[in-house]
């Protein structure tokens, strides 16, 4: 399963790129406005850092201006995914974009025929929300069973599954479980993600354990 991050913030993507652990990036013009500054020196910087796909998202709502600002997002790099919100003109575009070659992400997704529907407008991802859905008391997860369940049965479809909306470490565990293509995550859950209370304790033994040993060899390396 590849593992993107959803922001913005310089600092966490290069932290995260560093230890090799992000194939993409996810944004979104909430994840641009919580960082503040020009979003166009973010764009800039992130598709320069980060050799797998980013995706970014056009804000207006009609047909010819997603056209314009896709294609003047994708001016950024080769590696921008288009992200268009799961509405006509959107889907319009998600054709229209892909068929001149340039990848869309099909977003705010929250049912399994809007899922479908993206996949036949030619989208590269869908991103179904599961967080948003666990939200309002339905099961977010159960959404990305029932596209992967779809999907299987259609292999022509080229289309990824990239599980959004993600709170816990626990909805990326169950997202490897069914097999999604890719987990879009804020950078506290892959935080998370890394830490394991046993990890910590076993360190620190094994630490005061070496510690011991040198008492009686000082000059005792590695
Ligand atoms: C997806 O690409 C979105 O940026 C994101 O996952 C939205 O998540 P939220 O519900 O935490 O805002």
């Amino acid at each position: 399963m590849k593992i993107f991050l959803d922001t913005a913030n310089l600092e966490s993507i290069k932290k995260f790129n560093d230890m090799g652990l992000l194939d993409g990036i996810t944004t979104n013009p909430s994840l641009m406005s919580k960082e503040g500054g020009n979003p166009k020196d973010a764009m800039a910087e992130i598709t320069k850092i980060i050799k797998g796909d980013v995706s970014l998202e056009v804000v207006s709502t009609e047909y010819s201006g997603m056209m314009e600002e896709g294609k003047r997002l994708r001016e950024y790099g080769d590696n921008v995914v288009v992200k268009v919100p799961m509405t006509p003109d959107g889907l319009k575009a998600c054709k229209s974009l892909s068929s001149e070659g340039i990848p869309v992400n099909v977003t705010l997704i929250f049912s399994p025929n809007q899922a479908l529907l993206a996949a036949k407008s030619g989208a590269r991802y869908v991103s179904p929300f599961i967080g948003r859905l666990d939200d309002i008391g339905q099961n977010g997860i159960n959404l990305i069973q029932e596209i992967k369940e779809i999907f299987k049965n259609y292999p022509h479809l080229k289309t990824q599954i990239l599980v959004a909306s993600v709170r816990h470490p626990i909805h990326v565990v169950d997202a490897a479980k069914i097999g999604a293509d890719v987990v879009t995550l804020p950078p506290a859950v892959l935080d998370k993600m890394l830490h394991h209370p046993l990890t910590k304790i076993g360190l620190d033994n094994f630490l005061a354990d070496w510690e011991k040993l040198k008492a009686g060899n000082p000059n005792i390396k590695i």
